[in-house]
C-alpha cells in the first residue's frame, strides 16, 4: 500500500470519492505543512488520509503530547492507516461530516488545525458545505483549516465561511494544486 501502484489501484476503483489517482507529492505536502505553526498546535484533524502520506508527515512535526484524528471512509485505506504505530494517532472509519460527533466522543474541546484532502467538488454540494461549516465550529479562534484542490471552485464558498483565506499554488503535483489556507478569526 505504501507504493504508488497500490494507491492507484484503490483510488481508481473509488474514483468518485478519491478524486485522484496518485497520492500528493512531497512538494505539495511540504508547502501545506509549512503554513502550520506546530509549536502552537496540539490537536490536529486530517480529512481523507488515504494511504497516510500526509498523516506521516504531520506526525513527524506534531508535539509529543499532541493528537491527530484521521477521518477516512475507504475501508482499504482505513485498515492501512491502522497499521501506523503512533500513540498520538486516532483513525476513524467515518465521514468528515461527523467531525462534531467524533470530537465530542473524544472529549476534545476544540481543534487547532484541520488538514483536508477531501475532493470537495466530487462530494454533493450540501455535504461539502456542511463539512466546511462543521469544521469552522470545531476550530479554536485563530485555528487553521487547510484544503488542497485542483481548481478554485471552492474559493468563494470558503471565503464566505472563513473571511480570511489565503491561497498558495504547487505546480509539482499531479495535477498541480491550489492550497487554501483559511484562518478562523
Ligand atoms: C485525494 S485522496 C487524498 C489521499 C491522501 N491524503 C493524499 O493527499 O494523497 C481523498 C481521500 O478522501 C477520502 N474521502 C472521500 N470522502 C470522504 C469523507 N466524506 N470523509 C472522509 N474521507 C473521505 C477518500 O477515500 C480518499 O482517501
Amino acid at each position: 500500500m505504501q507504493k504508488k501502484r497500490a494507491f492507484f489501484k484503490e483510488a481508481v476503483k473509488n474514483i468518485k470519492t478519491s478524486g485522484t489517482i496518485v497520492p500528493s507529492s512531497k512538494y505539495l505536502i511540504k508547502k501545506m505543512l509549512k503554513t502550520v505553526d506546530f509549536s502552537n498546535t496540539k490537536i490536529v484533524v486530517e480529512y481523507g488520509s488515504g494511504n497516510g502520506i500526509i498523516t506521516k508527515e504531520i506526525l513527524k512535526k506534531l508535539d509529543k503530547n499532541g493528537k491527530l484524528i484521521c477521518f477516512e471512509i475507504n475501508n482499504e485505506f482505513y485498515n492501512h492507516l491502522l497499521k501506523i504505530n503512533d500513540s498520538r494517532l486516532i483513525v476513524v472509519n467515518e465521514s468528515s461530516e461527523n467531525i462534531n460527533l467524533v470530537i465530542n466522543k473524544l472529549n476534545i474541546i476544540e481543534v487547532d488545525c484541520i488538514i483536508s484532502s477531501l475532493p470537495l467538488t466530487n462530494i454533493p454540494d450540501q455535504i461539502s458545505i456542511n463539512i466546511l461549516k462543521q469544521s469552522y465550529l470545531q476550530l479554536k479562534k485563530n485555528g487553521v483549516f487547510l484544503q488542497y484542490q485542483y481548481s478554485l471552485t471552492y474559493f468563494k464558498k470558503l471565503k464566505e465561511i472563513y473571511k480570511n483565506v489565503d491561497l498558495e499554488f504547487e505546480i509539482r503535483n499531479l495535477p498541480p494544486a491550489f492550497i487554501y489556507i483559511c484562518k478562523k478569526i
